[in-house]
């Protein structure tokens, strides 16, 4: 039987590395891996002919710009991630549709605001948080698929603008939004540490370490995401937006807590609020992201130990 063949762009990346190794390990996949020196998918000329010439079955898209604080600061680091982010998942929708494949894009919990609408138990006239009916009531705080985006920082509206673009081709498509992700470094030469290494290391070399206690919201392994992803495809879902996110929301100090307790590290954690580190782009205070579509994934601490027995 002829093999299914997948395309995935970005695939040096923290994501598309793990996606090449999750397909590759399925015999019934023949898997392509283009990272930048295989392709620019700014250019809509070279996305239209280089997958037009491969024909496809499945794109996955994993590249990204991620550089939150440089494109607040400066205008032409914004318009490059309004093409890598917003544009160029419009191009690649396109040309996946021509060729009648099934595309993936993935996007971020940035494109919301931070503040989640609170649930209120059924029966409650509303907005009271004291009537008896919340008596035995834990709302899920958090934005699920449907949930209005409003970003407030020009990474989330990047991010935006691809949700928007590859919708808008039409074709099977899946939009799959993450957060925090984690996982093995990406093997492209500009790699940035996840937030777990590199906490780890100043762990290892200080005796206490100052972290921000708020923006709440949800681990992403990346191995997870990789093996969701392909689910998603295999079980033939309906086109739309995904939320794939570990379970257990977090603030980063309550995740250090935890890395910490794993790694018997003793240093000592003081939780701060976000104004202690000022940065250029604003973060959601809560982005939380809720999944009502798909079966969970595991808490971030199951995702984490298995991350740190493969470091050892
Ligand atoms: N990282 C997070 O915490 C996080 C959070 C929420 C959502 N996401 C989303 O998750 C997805 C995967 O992110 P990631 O962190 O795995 O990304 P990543 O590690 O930065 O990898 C992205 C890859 O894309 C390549 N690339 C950049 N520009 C390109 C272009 N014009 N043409 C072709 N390739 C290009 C990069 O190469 P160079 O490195 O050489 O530039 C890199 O290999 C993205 O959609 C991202 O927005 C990530």
């Amino acid at each position: 039987m002829a093999k299914i063949r997948v395309l995935i762009v970005g695939s040096r990346g923290m994501l598309g590395q793990e996606l090449v190794n999750t397909f590759k390990k399925d015999g019934d996949y023949k898997v392509t891996g283009w990272d930048k020196e295989e392709i620019d998918i700014t250019s809509q000329k070279q996305v239209e002919q280089k997958i037009k010439k491969l024909s496809p079955n499945i794109i996955i898209n994993a590249v990204a710009y991620n550089a939150v604080d440089k494109c607040e600061e400066d205008k032409k680091e914004f318009e490059l991630a309004k093409k890598i982010n917003g544009l160029a998942p419009g191009y690649l929708a396109r040309a996946t549709k021509k060729v009648g494949a099934v595309f993936i894009h993935y996007s971020s919990d940035y494109v919301f605001d931070g503040s989640p609408d609170i649930p209120e138990p059924a029966g409650c006239a509303g907005r009271c948080l004291s009537c008896e009916l919340h008596k035995d009531f834990t709302p899920e705080i958090g934005f699920d698929e449907e949930a209005k985006p409003n970003p407030i920082s020009n990474y989330g509206k990047s991010k935006l603008l691809g949700e928007v673009a590859a919708q808008k081709a039409g074709g099977k498509n899946y939009i799959i939004r993450l957060s925090k992700l984690f996982g093995k470094p990406a093997k492209s030469n500009d790699a940035k540490k996840s937030f777990f290494d590199v906490i780890l290391e100043v762990g290892r070399k200080n005796k206490e370490v100052k972290v921000v206690d708020e923006e709440t919201s949800c681990f992403t392994y990346a191995p997870d995401l990789a093996k969701k992803t392909k689910e998603i495809i295999e079980s033939r879902k309906l086109s739309g937006i995904y939320h794939i996110v570990n379970s257990d929301p977090c603030t980063w100090y309550e995740a250090v807590i935890e890395l910490y307790k794993q790694t018997k590290i003793k240093t000592k954690i003081i939780p701060v609020d976000a104004d202690e580190f000022p940065r250029p782009a604003k973060r959601p205070h809560i982005s939380t992201l809720i999944n009502t579509k798909l079966n969970p994934l595991r808490s971030y601490k199951a995702a984490l130990k298995d991350y740190l027995k493969d470091l050892e």
